[in-house]
């Protein structure tokens, strides 16, 4: 092992050009492949910005003394190079031979001829090959984090994180954000996960939860006349991981105040154009198209509608009943619906693949489905004898189908079939490979329903979160027909994600005394949870709203990758482990006696 002494490194390993022959350089980094061509040693360095070929030659290097002099030296010691050593080099820049030129690398074009080396540090051979051609399985590769983030593909997608940090600092800071942090040690929060818990030492029993978002505190900060926060935040959450959830993930949280809905989604869509254009080079036109949520879900089966591809779903009930297939007969009877859409040129589907399909939908609660081949003739199959001629003219003219064309149908509460086609819809646009690489599709989802029955409590829950404001119109109806009433509440969707999720708040006190009544909070359990923001209020709350991007989603769509942990540079196992540092662990018996815990 060396020391760097007075070295300093005079270039990156990705910079050098043709322009910089006979200059002399020093380069530091690692030994990315070597090769031994029996008298003439090359190593590959690598570093953040690049690789770079440095030639080990004993004889011939320009300027070089005899293969038994200072360079025979060099070239004895460069054989001991394996990969991952990390390497100092000095060297003088040449031209590589016509033949040699790599158009495939940046510094293609050149090579360096060592002149002096330092090995200051050498490695272990790696678990893994740090390449971009290699798939490790993941969990080697989240243990060695440190060499898996040494991969260019993954310093790529830490680049396009740091970017978009910067597009959003830059773009928010010039329309007169303020960034301010809020605690990371808190009262629990009421977006509906579960909360991690941080016990308190000195009031034993009593407990910190880290939060679930900055929801309150940055209601309050519009309440203290800040009137445009926002923060690039990390947010807890105790739910099931999976490709896109993380226990802990990050969100740019914001919040305005004397705003309506269209103000805040005007600020957002300003944002994500900026955030098109300076990381993926992609002008997109505003104002962004909205759906409804009621259009999204009889539409596309999904309150995160990918419009990538087409296969709408259309509601076929009025025809079904006129059937005499007994269960659409039946369905339509007791006022559930019958969705159906068509594939274009599906009739191709094998049984196997009809049978997968049918799999998928009762995967997402289907009691079955009914698969249907359109032919010149009619419809073929044993079910088609159900349907009058004329009736299946009226149902392949809804759903635009036409001969070759595969129907599937799903009989079920209109919601629920609506959902099992998205789900299909989605399915289909994967395999028919539907979808172009490099596209993107953004929208958003407006008019949410305020509530959702959660049929296990049998009680009325805040779908976005208890200050969401219902719209003024639908207020009325709160004491009527819950159901019914719509939320000033919105979603922003990238490509079938749901990449943000905001809402304009309740700022008065009888309205969210109104909306704690119907989500059967009691008045002790609202003071007890959120007094202290129920009090702001009463001093003074502007009419405000705000959003929050789910941060590691953004950057996973921009990169094109399928998992957020691609883009996190430490992320947690699907089992919430993790694997580098072995969290969660034990912990000492004195710690535990400490904060007054004993494990049951
Ligand atoms: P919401 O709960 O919808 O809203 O969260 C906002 C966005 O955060 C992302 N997200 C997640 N990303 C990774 N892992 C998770 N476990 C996870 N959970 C959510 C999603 C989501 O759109 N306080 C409100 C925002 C507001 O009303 O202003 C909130 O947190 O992309």
């Amino acid at each position: 092992m060396e020391k760097l002494s007075n070295w300093k490194r005079s270039h990156t390993c990705g910079e050098l050009r043709k322009e910089h022959a006979e200059t002399e350089v020093t380069l530091m980094g690692w030994v990315d492949s070597w090769r031994d061509h029996g008298g003439v040693f090359f190593v590959d360095l690598r570093d953040r910005y690049g690789k770079t070929q440095i030639v080990f030659n004993p004889g011939t290097g320009p300027g070089l003394p005899g293969a038994f002099g200072r360079a025979g030296e060099i070239y004895q010691k460069a054989k001991d190079l394996r990969s991952e050593y990390v390497i100092a080099v000095r060297g003088k820049v040449a031209l590589r031979p016509a033949g040699m030129i790599n158009k495939n690398l940046a510094t293609g074009e050149i090579e360096i001829m060592a002149q002096e080396l330092k090995i200051l540090n050498p490695a272990k051979p790696a678990p893994f090959e740090i390449s971009d051609r290699i798939e490790a399985a993941e969990e080697l590769r989240l243990k060695y984090r440190y060499l898996d983030l040494r991969r260019p593909d993954m310093q790529r997608n830490l680049l396009i994180r740091h970017r978009l940090y910067k597009t959003t600092r830059d773009y928010l800071d010039r329309h007169g954000f303020v960034d301010i942090e809020t605690p990371i040690l808190m009262r629990s929060t009421p977006e509906g996960a579960r909360d991690y818990l941080v016990p308190s030492r000195l009031y034993k029993g009593s407990f910190y939860a880290l939060p679930q978002s900055p929801q309150m505190y940055k209601q309050i900060l519009m309440v203290a006349g800040m009137d445009r926060y926002f923060q690039i935040v990390r947010c807890f959450r105790d739910e099931d991981t999976r490709a896109d959830r993380q226990p802990e993930f990050t969100q740019i949280d914001l919040e305005m105040s004397f705003v309506d809905q269209n103000d805040v989604m005007a600020m957002v869509e300003g944002l994500v154009a900026e955030m098109m254009q300076n990381i993926l080079d992609k002008k997109i036109s505003l104002p962004l198209p909205r759906f409804t949520y009621v259009e999204a879900m009889s539409r596309f089966g999904s309150d995160k509608p990918d419009l990538r591809f087409g296969l709408e779903i259309r509601n076929v009930t009025a025809f079904a009943e006129q059937s005499e297939f007994k269960i659409f007969v039946e369905t339509a009877k007791s006022g559930k619906a019958v969705q159906a859409l068509a594939l274009p040129g599906g009739a191709k589907y094998s049984r196997k693949q009809i049978d997968d399909l049918t799999q998928v939908a009762t995967n997402f609660g289907a009691k079955g489905l009914v698969a249907i081949k359109v032919a010149e003739s009619g419809w073929e199959g044993g079910t088609a004898k159900f349907f009058a001629g004329g009736l299946i003219g009226k149902i392949n003219t809804a759903l635009n189908a036409k001969a070759g064309d595969l129907l599937l149908f799903v009989a079920d509460e209109e919601e629920k079939a609506q959902q099992v086609l998205g789900a299909l819809r989605l399915r289909l646009a994967q395999e028919e490979k539907l979808i172009a690489e490099n596209s993107y599709n953004l929208l958003w989802v407006v008019d949410f329903p305020l509530l959702e029955f959660d049929p296990e409590e049998k009680r009325w829950m805040a779908r976005h979160h208890p200050f969401t404001s219902p719209k003024d119109e639908d207020i009325p109806l709160m004491d009527t027909a819950p159901e019914k009433v719509r939320a000033k509440a919105y979603d922003l969707v990238l490509n079938g994600t749901e990449i943000a999720g905001g809402s304009i708040r309740i700022h008065q006190r009888e309205l969210q005394k109104k909306m704690f009544q119907l989500l059967g909070i009691s008045d002790a359990e609202a003071e007890n949870k959120f007094g202290f923001l129920m009090e702001a209020f009463e001093y003074g709350a502007p009419p405000h709203g705000g959003i929050a991007f789910g941060f590691d989603r953004l950057v996973m769509l921009f990169a094109g990758r399928k998992s957020i942990r691609e883009v996190i540079a430490f992320p947690k196992t699907n089992s919430a482990l993790s694997l580098m540092d072995g969290a969660p662990s034990p912990v000492d018996e004195r710690q535990l006696r400490e904060l007054g815990i004993k494990l049951a």
